[in-house]
């Protein structure tokens, strides 16, 4: 194992969720993530280092090779088209449902249903397997108050303990797709750095499982 390689990680939620096993693997970051302002962070282990990104940013990174390994959740990477990438693992953190919701019955009358999404081409791929023409309006967050100001009718976003709709009197109408944090790699990076990369995945394997 020679080569240094880097991961990228989704910052919040899918971050929390992986520092515990980073360290069960002897790769803890030498930075307290909480209050560095340091960017590319060395960890325990020699040869691997990790950026902490956007979550939209980690699939840019890992597909361009900048970082060798990605985590990030499954709604990112069908949004950002990943098969430049190969999903090594599912990590089975960060669990939760990518849904239709809304109202519980949409009324758009003559004109086409306006949907509010972060997930601009999951959910036109969606409704174009329907044969459904909607309208979709890119929004970066709180979804949940576009059908409640007449923004849209409907929102496809992800839902867990579903407390999120109905502290907002939605409701979860269609399923999309289960989602889940996924381990991704630089196709490059697998046979470049062969050894180095089959190491730590097979890290990520024993102490997922353990
Ligand atoms: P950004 O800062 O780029 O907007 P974000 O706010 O979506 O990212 P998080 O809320 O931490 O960042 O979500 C990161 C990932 O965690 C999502 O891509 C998804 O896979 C998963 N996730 C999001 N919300 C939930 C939830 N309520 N329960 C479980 N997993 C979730
Ligand atoms: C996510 C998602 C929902 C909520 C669902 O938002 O966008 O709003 O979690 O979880 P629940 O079903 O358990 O309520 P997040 O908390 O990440 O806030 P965000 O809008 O800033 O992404």
């Amino acid at each position: 194992m020679n080569d240094k390689i880097t991961i990228a990680i989704s910052k919040g939620r899918i971050l929390a969720d992986t520092l515990p096993v980073l360290e069960k693997m002897g790769m803890a970051p030498l930075e307290d993530l909480d209050t560095t302002r340091k960017l590319l962070i060395d960890t325990e282990h020699p040869q691997v280092r990790v950026v902490v990104v956007r979550a939209t940013d980690v699939p840019t990174y890992v597909q361009y090779g900048a970082a060798d390994l990605g985590i990030a959740g499954k709604d990112v990477l069908m949004e950002s088209g990943s098969e430049s990438l190969y999903e090594l693992m599912d990590l089975d953190i960060c669990k939760c449902k990518l849904m239709v919701a809304g109202y519980k019955e949409p009324k758009h009358g003559a004109r086409r249903m306006r949907v509010a999404t972060k997930y601009v081409h999951v959910a036109q791929e969606y409704f174009a397997q329907q044969g459904k023409q909607v309208e979709i309006i890119k929004l970066y967050g709180s979804m949940e108050l576009a059908p409640m100001t007449d923004l849209a009718d409907i929102i496809v976003d992800l839902v867990d303990t579903g407390n999120t709709l109905r502290a907002n009197g939605l409701e979860p109408l269609e399923h999309i797709a289960d989602i889940s944090s996924r381990l991704v790699a630089n196709k490059a990076s697998m046979k470049v750095k062969f050894d180095t990369m089959q190491t730590v995945v097979e890290q990520f394997r024993q102490h997922l499982t353990a």
